[in-house]
């Protein structure tokens, strides 16, 4: 269950009237709620309960540092994919000891931040990157704790941009040339080999692809074991999936059953780097209607756009809309085209969805956008970027402003063959 529900017909963020929320900093704006987050961390961290599992939260899907920081103060660490990440992580409070940073192009720079900030663990995905890591670390006098990233060679069986773990994906190393290369890194200095990591997709809605990584990976372990390495750790990635329509993904608990069941009594310290889960149903986003045309298709046009909210237009992906007012039980549906001001046909956030009468300026909720979605807007057609609004039972706090559009132009430069114009104008507002 997450905490956006009616209450007396109108949609609420836990205890906060969306309505309340639009009238103050204006829409659109994406709304976190607290205790849906929690509520997830608990059910995933719960049902690993006994296992010493650290929880890495994967801030791509959510890096706003009000988000990261709730994380942590349940716990958990985070996983990290850039230099920017790291520096977003350590801002919002991340211990480094609980700090892990995946990623197939890690540059020299973020790996030198990385080893002087004292990371738990590097997750290298290549040999050229396992050289470089070396030389680095040795170069500094540093010992760089490793995990190996394996490509396993399996079937998420989600969408195609976002599966990872097979063979023509560029992430990993296949798992048949893994035994050579974790010996090759023990070899090398500068480098303390700890373990096998893997990451074979997002939106996973079965258990079967995981449990058949991670036995390959478990597997090699042993073989690793045998040939006299020590390995200690097992990264068992994110790539758990949520409801966001008709999909019925395991629970947490399930595959955290699962996830002991493998790995219990294999003297493994186990990290997860769980995302989209833990944060997807925790967060919406919310809009206007400007108006409705009817040109033989029904389009209702809102004030948010595939900048905002880029999976509809990227991955065809379903979000849940819902007026933020409750429509009468027996309102007439009819399919609609939910579209933004964006000037190309890919701007949409659905497609001939049924939805109810809508007039201009009614407000509507576009669910399960908490992963993924703000940080993954851009500023495509100069639309500032968004504020975000993180709720916690009756309170609620603007955790990033809307930007200024002056903030936005004031980024560009003239260059010097270029004479100013000669009468810039600013318009107020
Ligand atoms: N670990 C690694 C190494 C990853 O690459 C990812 C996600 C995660 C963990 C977290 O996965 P999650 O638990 O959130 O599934 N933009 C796409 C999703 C891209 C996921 C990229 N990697 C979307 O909107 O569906």
């Amino acid at each position: 269950m997450d905490h956006f529900q009616y209450r007396d017909g109108v949609l609420h963020a836990e205890a906060v009237p969306l309505p309340t929320i639009a009238a103050e900093i204006g829409t659109p704006f994406y709304c976190y709620a607290t205790a849906t987050m929690a509520r997830h961390y608990e059910v995933l961290s719960g049902a690993l309960d006994g296992s010493g599992a650290m929880i890495c939260y994967a801030i791509k899907a959510n890096s706003n540092q009000a988000v990261i920081r709730t994380m942590v103060e349940m716990g958990a660490g985070a996983d990290v994919i850039s230099g920017g990440e790291l520096q977003r992580a350590l801002a919002a409070g991340a211990p480094p000891g609980r700090i892990v940073f995946a990623g197939p192009g890690k540059t020299r720079d973020e790996l030198v931040m990385a080893l002087g900030v004292g990371i738990h663990q590097f997750n290298v995905e290549s040999e050229p990157e396992l050289r470089m890591l070396s030389q680095v670390a040795a170069s500094l006098g540093k010992v760089a704790p490793v995990a190996l990233r394996v490509n396993p060679d399996v079937d998420a069986g989600t969408h195609e941009k976002i599966t990872t773990g097979r063979k023509q994906n560029k992430f990993g190393i296949p798992i048949e040339r893994a035994a050579g290369i974790y010996a090759l890194g023990g070899g090398l200095p500068g480098l303390e080999m700890l373990g096998i990591a893997l990451h074979i997709g997002s939106q996973l809605t079965e258990l079967q692809p995981f449990e058949e990584a991670f036995s390959r990976a478990l597997d090699l372990i042993e073989e690793l074991r045998a040939a006299g390495h020590e390995v200690r750790r097992f990264n068992l990635g994110g790539g758990l999936g949520i409801p966001y329509g008709a999909e019925t993904p395991p629970p947490p608990a399930d595959y955290a059953r699962m996830v002991k069941r493998l790995t219990d009594n294999r003297r493994l310290d186990l990290i997860l780097e769980p995302g989209r889960v833990l944060v997807g149903n925790a967060g919406i986003l919310v809009a206007r209607v400007i108006h409705e045309k009817h040109e033989g298709r029904r389009f209702i046009v809102i004030d948010a756009a595939m900048n905002d909210l880029l999976r509809p237009s990227l991955y065809d992906s379903w979000h849940d809309i819902v007026p933020v007012s409750q429509p009468a039980a027996d309102a007439a549906l009819s399919p609609a085209d939910v579209v933004g001001p964006i000037c190309e046909s890919g701007d949409f956030l659905a497609k001939a969805r049924e939805m109810p009468p809508l007039a201009p300026e009614d407000l509507i909720a576009v669910r399960s956008a908490g992963a993924y979605g703000a940080v993954m807007a851009s500023t495509y057609n100069s639309r500032p970027l968004v504020p975000e609004v993180l709720v916690r039972g009756e309170d609620f706090a603007v955790v990033r402003p809307r930007q200024e559009i002056a903030e936005l132009l004031g980024r560009d430069r003239l260059p010097p063959w270029l004479p100013p114009p000669a009468t810039p104008r600013a318009v107020e507002g």
